[in-house]
Formats: C-alpha cells, sequence, structure tokens
C-alpha cells in the first residue's frame, strides 16, 4: 500500500534541500497551504452563498474585481503574516506592496508575490479558478522596511513558485527549484497529499491554447504559428483561466499562447504575478517559456509591479517551433 505523503511532512523533508535550509521557507509554503485550504472553500462554496457576482470595483490594473478575488487576497495576506516569515507582499489586487507586520524578534528575508485568484471571470459560470504565486529572498537589508526593488527582480531570482488550481479535485504544484511537484487536496481529512511527484512535462503535445477570437489581432507571425497549429491538427483548448490552461499544457504538453493584441501592445498577462510564477514551475518540468518578442520569460528586468508581458509558454520543442516561425516570419520583407 502507498503511504500517503501531505504537503507539510514533504516540504520538511525537502527543507534539506534548500540552500538557506534554516526552516522559513518552509514556514511560508505552509501558509500559502493554508490559504489555499481557506480559498478553497469559499470557492467550493460560491454558488451557495452571497459572495458570487462583483465587488463594483476594479484592481491595480484595471479589471472588474470579483468578491472572492478580494477574499483570497485578504486571506493570503493575513496567512502569510503567520510565520513571520514574509516582510512585505505584492499582489495583482493592490495598486502597491503590502508590507507585513513583523513577527516579535523575527527578521523576516522573504517577499511573496501572488495572483490571488486567477480566471476570476470563470467564478460565476463554475470554471476553475486558481491562485499563483512566486517568492523571492529580499534584497533590502532584513531590519529595515521591504523596498520595491525586493520585488523587481528576475524570473529567475525565485526562490520558489506555485499554484493552486481549484478545479474537479484542488491541487497545489509548487518548486523550490529542484523539480516539481503536486499535491491533491484530501478535502475528508482537510491535507494536500503528494499525489504527483516529480512532474515531467512532455517535449511535445497535442494541444495548442490561445484566445482564437482575437486571431485577426495578433501580428503576422503568430497568426502563421496558430495556423500550423491548425494544420498539425492540435486541439485548440482555452478556459481562460490562464492557470488551469497551463495546467493541462504541463502535464499532457502543448503550447499556451497570450501574444499582443491592438487592445494589449504588451501583452495582457501579468509578469510578476502570473507569468514568471508559472514559466519558473514549466522550465523546471523541462518546458520553455519565452514573450512573443523571444525573450526568456525569466530573463526579464521588472521595471512596475503591475508590467504585463506577451507570452509562449509550453512543451520545449513546441515552443522552440514557435520561436523559429517568429524568426523566420519577420525576417521576410512585408
Ligand atoms: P485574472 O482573473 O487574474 O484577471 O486573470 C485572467 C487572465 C488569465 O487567467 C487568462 O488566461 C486571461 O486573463 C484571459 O484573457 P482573455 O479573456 O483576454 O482571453
Ligand atoms: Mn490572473
Ligand atoms: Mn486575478
Amino acid at each position: 500500500m502507498n503511504r500517503i505523503v501531505t504537503l507539510d511532512e514533504f516540504i520538511l523533508r525537502r527543507q534539506k534541500d534548500f540552500p538557506y535550509a534554516t526552516g522559513e521557507l518552509t514556514g511560508l509554503l505552509r501558509d500559502i497551504g493554508v490559504a489555499a485550504k481557506i480559498v478553497n472553500r469559499e470557492v467550493n462554496k460560491a454558488g451557495l452563498v452571497n459572495i458570487l457576482g462583483f465587488a463594483g470595483e476594479e484592481n491595480a490594473t484595471g479589471d472588474r474585481v470579483a468578491k472572492l478575488d478580494i477574499y483570497a487576497n485578504e486571506k493570503l495576506i493575513e496567512c502569510l503574516s503567520n510565520s513571520g516569515e514574509c516582510c512585505a507582499i505584492a499582489s495583482e489586487e493592490n495598486e502597491d506592496f503590502v508590507p507585513l507586520p513583523p513577527l516579535e524578534g523575527k527578521s523576516s528575508k522573504y517577499v511573496v508575490v501572488f495572483d490571488p485568484l486567477d480566471g476570476s471571470s470563470n467564478i460565476d459560470v463554475n470554471v476553475p479558478v486558481g491562485t499563483i504565486f512566486g517568492i523571492y529572498r529580499r534584497k533590502s537589508d532584513p531590519s529595515g522596511p521591504a523596498t520595491l526593488e525586493d520585488f523587481l527582480q528576475k524570473g529567475s531570482e525565485l526562490v520558489a513558485a506555485g499554484y493552486v488550481l481549484y478545479g474537479t479535485s484542488t491541487l497545489l504544484v509548487y518548486s523550490t527549484g529542484r523539480g516539481v511537484n503536486g499535491f491533491t487536496l484530501d478535502p475528508t481529512i482537510g491535507e494536500f497529499c503528494l499525489s504527483h511527484p516529480d512532474i515531467q512535462m512532455p517535449g511535445r503535445g497535442r494541444y495548442y491554447s490561445v484566445n482564437q477570437g482575437y486571431y485577426l489581432k495578433f501580428d503576422v507571425e503568430m497568426r502563421r504559428y496558430i495556423d500550423y497549429c491548425s494544420d498539425l491538427n492540435l486541439r485548440l483548448r482555452y478556459i481562460g483561466s490562464m492557470v488551469a490552461d497551463v495546467h493541462r499544457i504541463l502535464f499532457q504538453g502543448g503550447i499556451f499562447l497570450y501574444p499582443n493584441t491592438r487592445k494589449y501592445p504588451h501583452g495582457k498577462l501579468r509578469l510578476l504575478y502570473e507569468c514568471n510564477p508559472l514559466s519558473f514551475i514549466v522550465e523546471q518540468a523541462g518546458g520553455k517559456a519565452v514573450t512573443c518578442q523571444l525573450e526568456r520569460i525569466l530573463d526579464i528586468e521588472p521595471q512596475d509591479l503591475h508590467q504585463r508581458a506577451t507570452i509562449a509558454i509550453g512543451s520545449a520543442e513546441m515552443v522552440d517551433e514557435m520561436v523559429e516561425f517568429v524568426q523566420r516570419y519577420s525576417a521576410l520583407p512585408v
């Protein structure tokens, strides 16, 4: 019989693998695990209680905010204050970064970035949503307050990243830079249990994922690449929650694209809260992630907390092929 390994047990076991093995990261990951369980409870009963619908506000990047976004944001902030390991957070839902109150006698060395609820337009129709997070070691002096510089780090400097998918079951996937592991929430015991050890992404897959409705708004080389995917009889899947779309591709192989459009000339997805953490996970599983201008996502120097990026993320061979397409067609005279 297989022995059940809970998330807490797994994190503790892996603690020694981490370069700063003092248990700080362990505390942070546990805080996030607790927040995920609380958000999961609310997401699951969203249809039952009067928490659905829009709060009538816009977030820092101008999108409509559903009430559950605010709830998830508050719970993550509350839970990340528990261990005292996080000195400040930056969230898609807050204009500026938010310092967290220090615990007595503790100097926190980490900052956490997150998209508390990704795919929030899907909540009202019972379609999977998720939480995406990234953890950085702060640049500023641990005895003082956090600074903007702590957050404007390249994705390659992430010490850990992950996501929670509130789907047919609830899954937490994370990496500390030594492979990727997935944990499924067993609602009967209230624990995340190791269900997908050492996730490896297929080198190719049968899926491509893009908002095909914007096809005519994409640059010509991207349209050519999408035509090529269609010629290959790849299956188009687009949920509209990046976390769920990337999750499918992580497990089954394929490519997810969000290119620049006229409305979003720099792409729509946020570098800090969406692109970087998911690129970190995908690279750790053997995949690749670049912008549609062909820069490696994890190499981008962020200038702004809410910066957006275009993205092509997925199986290594398919991302390489997309890069070739863009290079070939952008070299042709118009
Ligand atoms: P969020 O709900 O956090 O604002 O993110 C929504 C994002 C992303 O999850 C998804 O892939 C994308 O928006 C969908 O955008 P389109 O509707 O433009 O395709
Ligand atoms: Mn999002
Ligand atoms: Mn969101």
